[in-house]
């Protein structure tokens, strides 16, 4: 279970957990499945639909995971049908426990025959989540659903994307690769600020363990299209999950985003950068904390260019200069694009200047051109 599965990219997907909590049901899904076909989601690339807890019966039958048939009259094959039938993937949930966080039949000594199942019903996608875990090691339970669901995909030309969601208790960035091909490395997101800036403050010593080769940090999912976060920390959420290489799995119900949230979750320069082919993480560079002005600057290489987040943490407008040699390790002239706004501000050399960024906001950029000076990053380094 390499990362090499075709899981070359961070997933894309829909999940209701964050909107919904556990009250979601098959009407629900299937439109949220004709929203994504229809308006543009799924060539963004948004192409998981997910369950999350919630969608199983209260027991089990014949010993097997059975779907709760008030919430899923029509079962959970006839619906993954439908989501195939639509270009899509599904996404299932269960738990590393013996119940789930809502209370309901976990996996835990079930491995081998609710991953059948799973396979049975033809689902894509395992979030297997961490409550009632009896205090048995993260490593051991998440390990053995890994085990089931290579021996049950075997010889099939079937594959099952496993995210570990332990909440980065046990440290999954150092024992997930091989296990599973994303790890969670945050208790749940909240829709604020608060949760926002805090999960971005603990990736600063996460960003090298994440890439094509060993698999996804995973800061939760989207809360994006949740009205009562402002439009500029929407941007620095979606900047940084977009750069860090977090997969793009969002929350928000999609009958009500308005306009102008639709087109940044939309944006296809945004998410061109998750899924650049590289796979690499932006690092934090620099900060600066003083009484009024606390700022950031992260950085990364893309395939074809060198991406840059400069993040104001403060509550008034500053301008923040990007270095190209001390922050990017890059000379020559160098054109930067705003990834946010779909433009080129014109091209630079030595220095780029964002003026009166506002806010808990970004520039988000592309730097396009130049010379790699040095193979070693500039990362601050925090080991
Ligand atoms: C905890 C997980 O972290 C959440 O994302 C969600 O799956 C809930 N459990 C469901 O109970």
């Amino acid at each position: 279970c390499q990362n090499g599965l075709g899981y070359k990219t961070p997933p894309m997907g829909w999940n209701p957990y964050n909107a919904f909590n556990t009250s979601f049901n098959d009407t629900l899904i299937r439109q949220h499945v004709n929203i994504i076909v229809n308006q543009g989601y799924l060539s963004a690339g948004y192409r998981y639909i997910n369950l999350d807890d919630a969608w199983q019966a209260s027991e089990r039958k014949d010993n097997k995971l059975s779907f709760n048939s008030s919430k899923f009259p029509f079962g959970i094959k006839d619906l993954v049908d439908y989501v195939h039938k639509n270009g899509l993937l599904f996404g299932i949930y269960s738990d590393a426990g013996t119940q789930t966080c809502g209370g309901l039949p976990g996996s835990l000594d079930y491995e081998d025959i609710d991953a059948q199942t799973f396979v049975d019903w033809d689902v894509d996608y395992l979030k297997y989540d961490n409550c009632n875990e009896q205090r048995r090691p993260e490593q051991e339970r998440y390990k053995k659903m890994s085990d089931a669901i290579k021996s049950v995909t075997a010889g099939k030309n079937k594959t099952i994307y496993y995210n570990i969601c332990e909440w980065g208790t046990s440290n999954p960035w150092l024992w997930g690769p091989g296990v599973g091909h994303s790890w969670r490395t945050t208790p749940d997101i909240n829709a604020f600020w608060p949760s926002i800036i805090s999960i971005i403050d603990s990736q600063v010593r996460l960003t090298e363990y994440g890439g094509p080769e060993r698999g996804w940090n995973d800061p939760d999912m989207l809360v994006l299209g949740f009205e009562r976060i402002p439009y500029d920390e929407q941007v620095t959420h979606y900047a940084f999950w977009a750069a860090l290489k977090a997969p793009l799995i969002l929350g928000c119900d999609l009958r009500k985003v308005d306009d102008k949230i639709k087109a940044l979750i939309l944006n296809e320069d945004i998410i061109s950068v998750n899924q650049d082919p590289l796979g690499l993480s932006i690092c934090q560079v620099y900060y600066r904390t003083d009484n009024e002005i606390s700022f950031d600057i992260w950085t990364g290489p893309l395939d074809d260019g060198y991406v840059a987040i400069l993040f104001n943490r403060g509550i008034e407008p500053i301008s923040i200069t990007l270095d190209f040699k001390n922050h990017c390790r890059l000379d020559g002239t160098i054109e930067v694009y705003d990834l946010v706004n779909q433009r080129s501000n014109g091209n630079y050399a030595n220095n780029y200047t964002a003026l009166d960024i506002p806010k808990h906001c970004v520039e988000f950029i592309k730097l396009i051109g130049g010379n790699n000076i040095d193979d070693d990053r500039p990362c601050l380094n925090y080991s």
